[in-house]
């Protein structure tokens, strides 16, 4: 079982690397190396990456509002699938929710994904259909 441990910003390489390859996740603005220190500042000790001999060969990141989780970016490199790799990081995310009194947690997964809607549902995550999710992208200037 690959070594798992917490994510730091020195890992942003590497997890933009394995999401670049990785089909059914996309990256974006908010994946910036900017957005992402501050996703972790915010969410300290929260994300997670799995390593086999200092190569990373997983990841997951995790954050919070204050009343509910959000998991984000959960990927495994082929060669470490089914091995218990995912639903370990799942874990330490979910925990390390719990150590903040948040138990209800939510995630995306785009509809193309459907072996990550077989993963999901396959460990208990319910699939939503009482909600949409609306998003509103501000324009104009970055300092505003
Ligand atoms: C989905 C993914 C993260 C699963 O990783 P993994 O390390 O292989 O998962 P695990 O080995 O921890 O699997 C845990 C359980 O889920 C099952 N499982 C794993 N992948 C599955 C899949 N695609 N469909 C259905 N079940 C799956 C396993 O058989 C295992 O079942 P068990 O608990 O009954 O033994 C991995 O396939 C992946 O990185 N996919 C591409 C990226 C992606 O789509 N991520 C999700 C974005 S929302």
């Amino acid at each position: 079982m690959p070594n798992i441990r917490i994510m730091t910003l020195d890992d942003y390489d590497a997890v933009t690397d394995l999401m670049r390859n990785t089909p059914g996740i996309s990256l974006r603005d908010a994946d910036s190396r900017e957005a992402t220190a501050r996703y972790l500042e915010r969410n300290p000790g929260m994300s997670f990456v799995a390593e086999v001999g200092g190569v990373l060969v997983a990841c997951m990141m995790c954050g919070h509002d204050g009343r509910r989780g959000y998991l984000q970016h959960l990927l495994v490199l082929p060669a470490y699938r089914r091995q218990g790799v995912a639903n370990a990081l799942v874990e330490r995310c979910l925990t390390s929710l719990a150590q903040l009194g948040i138990r209800k947690c939510h995630l995306d997964v785009f509809k193309t994904n459907e072996s990550a809607a077989r993963y999901w549902q396959g460990q208990g995550w319910q699939l939503r259909t009482d909600i949409d999710r609306y998003s509103f992208t501000r324009q104009g200037d970055d300092n505003a």
